[in-house]
């Protein structure tokens, strides 16, 4: 007999990684939901933003059950969370301590087998970053604690760097500059997986046993690059060369102590990520679960491939959320 499906109910679901994971949570069979800012909603605001009020209409078409409500509605929030299993959040930076909410919402609602808070990026308990990271970090911290404190189950993802938003930040593949910028000496190693990938792996972990109340770390050993060996292998598939251009460490840890926000933020991210080298600054050991290893029959996308789509096919850039 197939096992019941668990229902996945998204937070952010309109915003760059979520629409990944609704799509992830559709294909791989799930009953999902989006619990959507009613601002969206067609009948109350028909023309204030047509790309999201197409991507609703998407997501209908898809089966995704839309929710309309505010962070704040927390009779919505707790009659939202009693239709589903599972929850999984993409909210965006600042939104991220509004997740308390959720987490009131879901100790109340008493039904939640497992909640996914918007991480995403590095291990949180175990790196640190300049002051203007550090305080996005700390925030994600407190929101793992503030789960565990709830007695709510929970999976953690560290997805490392999304890798089709850093290539169009690092190469910027659609404009075939001449020149790239180069942060400190490039040889730090990152680890860059792409989004399907991040949602896919996401959807499984969250709906797996062994990955109960666990950080699963997305680190496959074909998508650790550097950005050196990234532009390098842009160069042979292009055929072009670039110019490198080298901006040095304290002249990035100056920009995240005076750029104003949220510059400051993005140098303190390259900085942790490019010159740091801190998604790579610990060893996994036998205790620690690793994406590409636990579901290891996931087609995942390595840096090779990934630059192969970015040659023929390239996917829209991010837009700046923060
Ligand atoms: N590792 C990496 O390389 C990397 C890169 C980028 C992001 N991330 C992480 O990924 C996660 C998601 O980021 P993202 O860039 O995908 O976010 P995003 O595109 O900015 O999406 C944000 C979502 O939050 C919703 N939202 C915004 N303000 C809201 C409010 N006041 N109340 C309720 N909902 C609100 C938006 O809804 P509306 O459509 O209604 O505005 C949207 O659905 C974050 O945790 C971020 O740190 C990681």
């Amino acid at each position: 007999m197939a096992c019941e499906k668990s229902k996945i109910l998204v937070f952010g679901a309109t915003g760059y990684l979520g629409n990944f994971m609704v799509k992830a949570s559709v294909s791989l069979g799930h009953p999902t939901f989006a619990y959507v800012r009613p601002l969206l909603k067609p009948n109350i605001n028909s023309n204030a933003n047509p790309p999201k009020l197409g991507l609703l209409k998407e997501y209908e078409a898809l089966g995704v059950t839309i929710i309309y409500g505010e962070l704040d509605e927390y009779g919505k929030l707790v009659a939202a969370l009693r239709h589903v299993d599972v929850v999984i959040s993409t909210l965006a930076v600042p939104q991220h301590l509004d997740q308390l909410k959720i987490i009131q919402a879901m100790k109340d609602a008493g039904n939640i087998k497992r909640f996914v808070p918007s991480e995403f990026g590095n291990e949180v308990d175990r790196v640190s970053g300049l002051p203007a990271f550090e305080a996005l970090l700390e925030n994600k911290r407190k929101i793992r604690r503030a789960t565990e404190e709830a007695g709510i189950a929970f999976t953690y993802v560290s997805a490392n760097s999304f890798a089709a938003y850093f290539v169009h930040h690092l190469l910027h593949p659609h404009e075939k500059r001449e020149e790239v910028v180069v942060f400190g000496s490039g040889e730090a190693k990152a680890v860059l997986n792409y989004e399907e990938d991040v949602a896919a792996y996401t959807i499984k972990a969250a709906t797996d046993p062994r990955v109960a109340n666990r950080v699963i770390v997305l680190r496959p050993p074909g998508n650790i690059v550097s950005e050196m060996d990234l532009i390098s292998l842009w160069e042979k598939k292009t055929g072009r060369t670039l110019k490198r251009i080298y901006v040095p460490e304290e002249e990035i840890v100056k920009l995240s102590e005076t750029a104003p926000f949220p510059d400051n933020i993005r140098m303190a991210i390259l900085h942790n990520i490019f010159i740091k080298g801190d998604q790579t600054s610990f060893e996994l050991t036998d205790d620690d679960l690793e994406a590409s290893k636990l579901f290891y029959d996931h087609n995942h996308t390595s840096i090779d491939a990934l630059l192969d789509i970015f040659l023929f096919n390239p996917p829209k850039p991010k837009l700046a959320s923060f």
